[in-house]
């Protein structure tokens, strides 16, 4: 889906920064630029970078309790 009609970014674009290490919205921002232009995805793509870093937090907290089971 595209969220960033001014810079053509879509949800995968903004999962995939948060997947090769940016940190908060703002390492998305500058590294892919969204809501740098008119600004009406900033929010949404907030969110987004939010949900997804829970995500991949929870998902490595899982592989790790998955580790120190075994
Ligand atoms: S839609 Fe993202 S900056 Fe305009």
């Amino acid at each position: 889906m595209l969220v960033c009609i001014c810079k053509g970014i879509s949800d995968k674009d903004i999962e995939s920064a948060v997947h090769e290490g940016a940190t908060g919205f703002g390492d998305v921002r500058a590294s892919l630029g969204v809501g740098g232009c008119c600004g009406q995805c900033a929010s949404y793509a907030k969110d987004l970078v939010k949900d997804t870093i829970s995500q991949l937090q929870l998902s490595q907290a899982l592989h790790l309790a998955q580790e120190v089971s075994c």
